[in-house]
């Protein structure tokens, strides 16, 4: 054969590679409002970037008359490209083969991808659009599901491995995303559980459809599945560059640092009055971040899930930080078990990442009653403990308003190993609020006024002067528990400077096998 023929046969198997299961296909793919795997890898990568693995593999099981049908990639795309010039690899589950669903050789690929992302110290981006092991295959297929699980594992906490859910993705497909760091869910198009609505109606009685039982809202505000829930595929893709931007490729890395020319010096003079007179009046803490971060940016991890905390992905002069919030706005900030959930799971992400945490403090303590206490919120709780203590990333922490009782501690304490503690003068750093206080201390005198208001003028009484013995920051700075205690419209500026003094920050854990976390 000439080699020009030569060269038209790779042309024209690569053409057939790149149809997948075949224009009918991908038409419907299409018409339900999807992407297909190429196109979605296209959106994500730099343009022209993507270098494509192993399109000539297909599958090599006879049985089911898979031997008169087979297709070049056999159902996944995978290969390496860049997003903002830094290398990337991915893998995009093709729903026009055989459903996307996964062979043997489908999960060899994957494997091949992420085996080379460890070995270079690069992300690796999974697209999931699957209907689950392919049927035909039998073991052949839970083996490869649980050769990517093993990778999965061994790649936690090394590089960052992020899953788009942008079509199926049931049974135990669902735990390779949940392994990773963070998983993004289409609306309308995508869904996830262990068991489909068929099997719960058998089992339970219960009648559901796919989106009830595990639509990207479901996982974004019910479950806490997904960290993101995107509108279509094509903010999904979006959400995942803007999310590797403040990343760093691996473990041994620093986030980048990004050019920054919003003043580190700038006042916001709102800050000054954004504490409301009365303490158990609510506020916005996102005022309080865009109002300090760099350009007023901040990209919220997990908005919809326990909105009583707030966590996500900021700069402070261009540096990448984690910023972990309560908000006050949110059954007043309290916490509970998925807000200490969310939470310890996003300290621990960037503790593992090398992205310093700035912790925003207005806490009234742990939310109380049965259904928190049989939840195990004792348990759920010393996550977040455990977390924040583990930590040896720069931590800087201020309490802006309330810091209650073992709520205190929790939150990026000095004695969990905070590094820089601030406070504003409105803080209130106390075992209890003012009213708790009162009830207990002074349970036996107040028992004993029978006359309603005279009871009630003592209860004031007695509040207030709780107030002003504990209800500031002076006691704990007086220990030097805090470091400081600051005007909030220099927020901002004192940050900056706390982290820029921790840069060079080395702090170890003693060595061990692993540490054994409150699960
Ligand atoms: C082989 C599959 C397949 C599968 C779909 N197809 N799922 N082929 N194995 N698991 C094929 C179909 O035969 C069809 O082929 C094409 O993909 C598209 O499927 P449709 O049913 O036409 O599409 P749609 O109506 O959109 O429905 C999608 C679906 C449905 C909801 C995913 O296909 C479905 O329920 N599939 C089975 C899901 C399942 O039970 N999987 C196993 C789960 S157990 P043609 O040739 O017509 O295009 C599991 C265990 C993992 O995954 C364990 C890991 C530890």
């Amino acid at each position: 054969m000439a080699i020009q023929e030569k060269i038209k046969e790779l042309m024209d198997l690569r053409e057939k590679a790149r149809l997948g299961g075949g224009e009918k296909r991908i038409e419907a793919q299409h018409k339900k409002g999807k992407l297909t795997a190429r196109e979605r890898i296209e959106a994500l990568l730099d343009e022209g970037s993507f270098e494509e693995f192993d399109m000539f593999v297909s599958h090599r099981t006879h049985d089911f008359g898979l031997d008169k049908q087979s297709f070049l990639s056999d159902g996944v795309v995978t290969g390496y490209g860049t997003i903002d010039g830094r290398l990337v690899y991915v893998f995009s589950q093709d729903f026009t083969v055989f459903g996307g669903s996964l062979s043997e050789m489908f999960a060899q690929k994957i494997c091949k991808v992420m085996d080379k992302a460890m070995k270079v110290g690069a992300p690796v981006i999974g697209i999931n659009d699957s209907g689950g092991a392919r049927i035909q295959e039998g073991v052949k297929s839970l083996a490869g599901y649980a050769d990517i699980f093993q990778r999965n594992i061994m790649a936690s906490g090394v590089i960052p491995q992020i899953s788009a859910i942008f079509g199926p993705c049931a049974g135990g497909a669902v735990y390779s995303p949940a392994l990773t760091d963070f998983t993004i869910m289409s609306k309308n198009t995508s869904y996830m559980f262990v068991t489909g609505p068929k099997v719960v109606k058998t089992v339970t009685g219960e009648t559901v459809t796919d989106e009830e039982l595990g639509g990207a809202m479901v996982h974004g505000s019910k479950s806490g599945v997904t960290h993101f829930v995107a509108e279509d595929e094509q903010e999904g893709v979006l959400l995942i560059r803007k999310l590797l931007s403040y990343l760093p490729q691996n473990n041994l890395e620093d986030p980048p640092l990004a050019l920054c020319d919003d003043p580190i010096d700038r006042l916001d003079d709102s800050l000054n009055d954004i504490i409301p007179e009365s303490a158990n009046k609510p506020y916005d803490i996102k005022d309080v971040i865009y109002a300090i971060t760099d350009y007023s940016e901040f990209m919220e991890v997990q908005r919809h899930y326990a909105p009583n905390i707030i966590t996500g992905f900021a700069r402070f002069n261009g540096m990448s930080v984690g910023i972990v919030a309560n908000q006050p706005n949110y059954l007043a900030g309290v916490l509970d078990i998925n807000s200490s959930r969310k939470a310890a799971r996003f300290v621990r992400f960037c503790d593992a990442f090398n992205i310093p945490i700035v912790t925003l403090v207005d806490v009234p303590g742990f939310l109380p009653g049965t259904a928190q206490e049989y939840g195990g919120i004792i348990l759920h709780g010393a996550k977040l403990l455990f977390a924040y203590g583990e930590a040896t990333v720069p931590k800087v922490t201020v309490i802006l308003r309330k810091a209650y009782g073992g709520a205190y501690d929790v939150m990026g304490s000095k004695h969990l190993r905070g590094d820089i503690n601030y406070a504003w003068p409105t803080a209130e750093i106390a075992v209890m609020g003012p009213r708790g206080a009162v009830e207990v201390l002074n349970q036996k005198e107040i028992a004993a006024i029978e006359n309603p208001d005279e009871r009630n003028r003592f209860v004031a009484q007695k509040e207030e002067e709780y107030r002003k013995k504990f209800a500031n920051p002076y006691v704990a700075a007086k220990y030097g528990y805090i470091d400081d205690v600051i005007e909030p419209r220099n927020t901002r500026f004192r940050i900056i400077r706390a982290l820029q003094s921790l840069a060079t920050k080395k702090d170890v854990n003693p060595p061990k096998k692993h540490s054994n976390i409150p699960l």
